[in-house]
């Protein structure tokens, strides 16, 4: 038996709870292990909530409980979320983050203080796409020549709804939070940041880059306007925030911003909360990964994927996946301007 510990039990935290315990058949016959959650951190114990597990304030009863073998970190936010995932290695016990602003700034410091210890972060990037797995694994004998696509299920969701239906921008965020697609704060969402960690992760994978949000383009969707929604459509386009990732010799382009996408394109037809990503290796040639970008139940899909992982691999996992940092791979980031 594997034993859990949830450190946040909002949105995809409790979505955890329900898959580990309603699709415990399954998941035990494909990990070898039953898989049990048996703790959960919250900041306000009192709230009404939908879980049956034992809640409590203190991450302490995680971090330091002996019996719990992997912690899993869904409370979002940097440097707390630092703190505790640091904890949790020097504890050896394995880690599974859905947090990619987290993996954003720190996903390198991680995996080197994991050294053997596995750290899952498949939810971190598209959802409940296995892009993750694809990349580091599906293609891993490609040299990456692209990554692009739409990877912010929220700015998608709200495009997608001005665009079809001639929605207020600040409507359809206000419903996209209530439907659990937001971030804790939504302008990581609608300015792009979000996005650009999760590009930065799929980066580290394909080429080795160590570059922090700062360096990078990033433009949101905050600004457009029904006015931009009436052209684009008058000329046969649609609107998306891209996230691009390109290698043109020996630089890599990285860049987050929105863009006129022809209505014929495949890019264009990905609507609503779903993501939409191409990826181009050089054996295989173009690749395209669909599906649901954010929300509790395809989020804890991918946490709970990480958990079966390392239940089925405890003892050997190089689970982090990045390869070596950009100045020893011989690339070098072209300027963002
Ligand atoms: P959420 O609904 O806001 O849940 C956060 C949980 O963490 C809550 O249970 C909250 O407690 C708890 N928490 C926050 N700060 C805490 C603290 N200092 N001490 C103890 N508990 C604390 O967030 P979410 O949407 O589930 O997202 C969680 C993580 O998954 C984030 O990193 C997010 O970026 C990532 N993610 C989310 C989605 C999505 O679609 N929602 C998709 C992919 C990745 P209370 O309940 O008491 O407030
Ligand atoms: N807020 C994020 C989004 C959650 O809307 O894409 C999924 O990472």
């Amino acid at each position: 038996m594997i034993k859990v510990g949830i450190i946040g039990v909002g949105t995809v935290g409790s979505h955890v709870v329900k898959i580990l315990q309603e699709n415990e058949d399954i998941i035990t016959a494909r990990s070898g292990k039953k898989i049990v959650p048996i703790m959960g951190i919250v900041r306000d114990t009192r709230k009404k909530r939908d879980v049956s597990i034992p809640l409590s304030s203190n991450v302490d009863d995680v971090l330091e409980n002996p019996e719990i073998d992997i912690v899993i970190e869904l409370m979002g936010g940097v440097d707390e979320a630092y703190q505790i995932v640091t904890r949790a290695l020097k504890n050896k016990k394995a880690v599974v983050t859905a947090n990619k602003a987290l993996l954003a700034y720190h996903r390198y410091e991680l995996r080197d203080l994991a050294g053997s210890t596995p750290i899952g972060y498949e939810a971190s990037v598209a959802g409940g796409i296995p892009i993750i797995k694809a990349l580091r694994e599906g293609l891993s004998a490609n040299h990456i020549e692209a990554i692009k696509g739409i990877m912010n299920g929220t700015c998608n969701f709200i495009l997608t709804k001005m665009m079809n239906e001639k929605a207020e921008f600040t409507d359809v965020l206000k419903e996209a939070q209530a439907l659990g697609y937001a971030e804790a704060d939504p302008t990581f969402d609608v300015g792009g940041f979000d996005a650009a960690h999760k590009l930065l992760i799929l980066a580290s994978i394909a080429y080795g880059i160590d570059v922090k949000p700062e360096e990078i383009l990033i433009e949101g969707i905050e600004y457009i306007n029904s006015e931009d929604i009436y052209f684009a459509k008058e000329f046969g386009y649609n609107i998306k925030l891209l996230t691009i990732a390109k290698k043109s010799g020996n630089e890599v382009e990285l860049r987050v911003h929105p863009a006129l996408v022809p209505m014929k394109q495949m890019i264009a037809k990905v609507d609503g909360v779903m993501n939409g990503i191409s990826v181009i290796g050089d054996r295989v040639g173009e690749t395209m990964y669909y599906g649901p970008g954010a929300g509790g139940s395809a989020t804890a899909s991918a946490v709970v994927s990480d958990l079966i992982d390392i239940a089925r691999h405890q003892k050997n996992s190089p689970m982090l996946g990045f390869i070596k940092p950009l100045e020893k791979s011989g690339l070098t980031l072209m300027p963002k301007n």
